[in-house]
C-alpha cells in the first residue's frame, strides 16, 4: 500500500493538487477497546501510510517487545499513548486523527466507548458524516451497540458501517455474520437508521479492510477502506436554501458595515434578496467580501462577509436567509437533550442556551420523559443525570431563528451552559417549535405598573428573603410588613410554609420540586410587583440559580435580596418546629443544611442576622434601606 508515497515520488505538484481537491469524510468510530477499535484505527492509519517512518519503526519494536501478536505488528499500540492518559483519568474529550488516501481525506473522531463517555461521543459525532459501529463477532449486538446506534441516529448521522470484527475468532462463519447483520438491521430500523453497510472484518489480520484475504469468499460487499473512500459526503448542502448565522458585525468605519459568518447551507450572490431573522427585515446582498477580494458567489461552508443594500439593524446571532425561503422563528420548543454534567438537569431551572452564534436563556419546562437508550423505553422523569437523554420543552427568553436539527444541524443543534460555572452541561437539538407559543400573544393593557404604583404612593419591589429553615426569615419579613403597613404602604407577604398549603401543595423538597416552588413564587412575586405592590417573599430558596432567575424577572433595582445569615448551628439550636431533630434522626429527608445544600448568596443587597441582636432591629434596617432606595415614595 505505497500508492501515496509513489505518487509523491512521481510528481509532487500533481500530488499536492490532487490532495487539495480531495473530498473530506468525517467519521466516528463507536465501540470499546475490547471490540478492536484501537486496532482498527491503527490499521487504517497504517494502511494509508499516514504513520511516519520513525513511528513505524517504534511500532515494530514495541510490538515485538510487548509480544501480544508474536512477530506481527500490534496496531492498537499506536493508540496506546492515548489509552494511558485515559487510564490516569486525564480527560481527553475526543481524539481527532487525520489520514488520507489517493482518493479522499479523512478525519476520524475516536471516542471512548463506555457509558460514562456518552458526552464525548456526542462531541465527536456532531460533525461526522458516517459512523463505524464495531461489533465483536463472538458477542453480537450488545446493549452498548444499541446505545451507540441510538446516539448516532439522534445526532443525525445517517450512514452506518457495521464492522463485524474478530471474524477470525468465529472461523469466518457466514452464518454468524448473517445472524448479527439481521439482528442489527431489525434494531436499526426502529431508530430510523437504514443506510447500513455490514462488513465482516478482522482488524488484526486485515481481512476486508483494504482487500479480501481469502477467508470470506462468501462476502461480496465493499472493502472498508473502499467504502470510506466512495461513500457520498456533504448531502448537497449547496442545493438547500441559503442560511448564514451572523458571527459578528464588521464595522471598521462608518462607510462599511459587513456581516461576517460561515454559510451553513445554500449559495449566495450579489443581488440576492435576503431576509434577516428573527426581525423579518428584508434587503439585497451588495457585496461578498473576503480577504482575497470580492466574490461573485459563495457557497455552504465558506466564511464570508456580506454587505447589504439597506441600513438595517442586524446583530450577532441573527440569521440571514433566502428571502423566498426563510427560516422559522420561535421561542418555545420541544428538544432532545443529552446531559453532560454531574449536577443533574432540573425541570424548571434555567440555563444559557447557545445555538449557532446566538446565546439566550432557556428554561426547562417541563421535562417530558427520558429515554432508556438500551430498550428505547420512555421513562417519566423530573431530572436528567449525567449521560441521560431526555425530551423536554424549552422556553426561551426571546425569539430565535432556527431549523429543526433533522433539517439543519447548525441551526438546530445547541449546547446548554450553567450560568454559575460557565461549564457546558448539556447538548441538544430542537425537534420542533411548539405551536402554543405561536398562538399566544401579549395582550396590551392601558394601565401600567407605574400608574398602579403611583396611585399607592410607592415604588414596587420584591424583597426576597433567603436563609436556612429557622433562620428567622418569616419573623423578620412579618415585622417588615407590619412596619410598611403602618406607613400606609401596600404590601403582600408570600411565605414558604403558607404557600405550600395552597398554590404549591403538590411540591415536596427534592431539588426539582424546590426549583419549581421558587419558579412559581418568582412568577407570582413579579405579577404582584406589576400590580404595584411591595412584595415580601420568605422561602429558603436554597439555590443561587433560581434566585438569579427570580431576579431576572424584574427590572434592575426592583429585586432586593435579603440574606438572613443565621449559622446552621444557631438555627438548629432554635429548632422551633422540631424539624432539625427529625432530620438528624433520619426521619426527614432532603432537609436543607443537613442532607440538602444551601447555597449562600454571593452579592445580596442586604444581609441581616444575629449581628443585629434581635429581629426588630433587622426589620428597622431593612425599612431604612427601602427608604434610601426610594421605594417608599412615589416615583
Ligand atoms: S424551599 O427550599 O423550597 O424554598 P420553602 O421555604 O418553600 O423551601 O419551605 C421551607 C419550610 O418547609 C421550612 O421552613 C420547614 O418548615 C418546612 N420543611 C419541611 N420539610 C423540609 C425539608 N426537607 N427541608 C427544608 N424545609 C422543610
Amino acid at each position: 500500500m505505497s500508492h501515496v508515497s509513489s505518487l509523491i515520488a512521481q510528481d509532487i505538484g500533481q500530488y499536492l493538487e490532487a490532495h487539495r481537491h480531495k473530498s473530506l469524510l468525517r467519521f466516528i468510530t463507536c465501540g470499546s477497546v475490547d471490540d478492536g477499535k484501537s486496532t482498527l484505527i491503527g490499521r487504517l492509519l497504517y494502511e494509508s501510510k499516514m504513520i511516519f517512518e520513525d513511528q513505524l519503526a517504534a511500532l515494530e519494536r514495541d510490538s515485538k517487545k510487548v509480544g501480544t501478536r508474536g512477530d506481527e505488528i500490534d496496531y492498537a499500540l499506536l493508540l496506546d499513548g492515548l489509552q494511558a492518559e485515559r487510564e490516569q483519568g486525564i480527560t481527553i474529550d475526543v481524539a481527532y486523527r487525520f489520514f488520507s488516501t489517493d482518493r479522499r481525506k479523512f478525519i476520524v473522531a475516536d471516542t471512548p466507548g463506555h457509558e460514562q463517555y456518552t458526552r464525548n461521543m456526542v462531541t465527536g459525532a456532531s460533525t461526522a458524516d458516517l459512523a463505524i459501529i464495531l461489533i465483536d463477532a463472538r458477542k453480537g449486538v450488545l446493549t452498548q451497540t444499541r446505545r451507540h446506534s441510538y446516539l448516532v441516529s439522534l445526532l443525525g448521522i445517517r450512514r452506518v458501517v457495521l464492522a463485524i470484527n474478530k471474524m477470525d475468532l468465529v472461523d469466518y462463519a457466514p452464518e454468524v455474520f448473517a445472524r448479527i447483520e439481521a439482528d442489527y438491521r431489525a434494531f436499526a430500523a426502529r431508530i430510523g437508521l437504514t443506510d447500513i453497510v455490514c462488513i465482516p472484518i478482522s482488524a488484526v489480520h486485515g481481512d476486508n479492510i483494504i482487500e479480501p484475504r481469502g477467508n470470506t469468499p462468501w462476502y461480496q460487499g465493499p472493502m472498508l477502506m473502499e467504502h470510506l473512500e466512495t461513500v457520498p459526503v456533504d448531502d448537497d448542502l449547496q442545493a438547500r436554501p441559503f442560511r448564514l448565522p451572523v458571527q459578528w458585525v464588521n464595522r471598521p468605519n462608518s462607510d462599511f458595515r459587513g456581516f461576517a459568518g460561515t454559510i451553513v447551507s445554500g449559495v449566495v450572490k450579489p443581488g440576492d434578496s435576503i431576509k434577516v431573522l428573527p426581525s423579518g427585515r428584508e434587503s439585497r446582498v451588495l457585496r461578498i467580501v473576503t480577504a482575497d477580494g470580492d466574490l461573485k458567489e459563495a457557497v455552504a461552508n465558506q466564511s464570508v462577509t456580506l454587505t447589504l443594500a439597506d441600513e438595517i439593524d442586524i446583530s450577532r446571532g441573527d440569521v440571514l436567509a433566502a428571502a423566498d425561503d426563510p427560516v422559522p422563528v420561535a421561542d418555545q420548543f420541544e428538544a432532545t437533550v443529552v446531559w453532560m454534567s454531574e449536577a443533574p438537569m432540573l425541570r424548571g431551572r434555567n440555563y444559557l442556551l447557545k445555538i449557532g452564534t446566538k446565546t439566550v436563556t432557556a428554561t426547562i419546562a417541563p421535562l417530558k420523559y427520558k429515554v432508556n437508550v438500551n430498550t428505547l423505553e420512555h421513562l417519566a422523569a423530573d431530572r436528567l443525570e449525567l449521560n441521560d437523554i431526555g425530551v423536554c420543552e424549552l422556553e426561551l427568553d426571546q425569539v430565535i431563528a432556527f431549523e429543526p436539527y433533522a433539517v439543519n444541524r447548525d441551526l438546530g443543534g445547541f449546547i446548554l451552559i450553567d450560568r454559575m460555572t460557565d461549564h457546558t452541561v448539556g447538548a441538544g437539538q430542537l425537534n420542533f417549535a411548539l405551536r402554543r407559543s405561536q398562538n399566544i400573544h401579549w395582550q396590551s393593557v392601558d394601565i401600567h405598573k407605574q400608574a398602579r404604583a403611583a396611585s399607592k404612593g410607592q415604588r414596587p419591589c420584591v424583597l426576597w428573603f433567603t436563609g436556612l429553615s429557622g433562620s428567622g426569615k418569616s419573623t423578620i419579613a412579618n415585622l417588615v410588613e407590619k412596619k410598611l403597613h403602618a406607613l400606609g404602604k401596600h404590601t403582600y407577604l408570600l411565605d414558604g410554609d403558607n404557600v405550600r398549603h395552597g398554590l404549591n401543595k403538590d411540591l415536596g423538597f427534592t431539588a426539582e420540586d424546590r426549583v419549581e416552588n421558587i419558579r412559581r413564587i418568582a412568577e407570582v412575586a413579579a405579577l404582584m410587583a406589576d400590580a404595584g405592590l411591595i412584595v415580601l417573599t420568605a422561602f429558603i430558596s436554597p439555590f443561587r440559580s433560581e434566585r438569579r432567575m427570580a431576579r431576572a424577572l424584574l427590572p434592575e433595582g426592583e429585586f432586593i435580596e435579603v440574606f438572613v445569615d443565621t449559622p446552621l448551628a444557631v438555627a438548629e439550636a432554635r429548632d422551633t418546629k422540631g424539624l432539625y431533630k427529625k432530620a438528624r434522626r433520619g426521619e426527614l429527608k432532603n432537609f436543607t443544611g443537613i442532607d440538602s445544600p444551601y447555597e449562600a448568596p454571593s452579592a445580596p443587597e442586604i444581609v441581616v442576622g444575629d449581628a443585629d441582636g434581635d429581629p426588630d432591629k433587622s426589620a428597622l434596617r431593612i425599612v431604612a434601606e427601602l427608604r434610601r432606595r426610594g421605594i417608599l415614595s412615589a416615583s
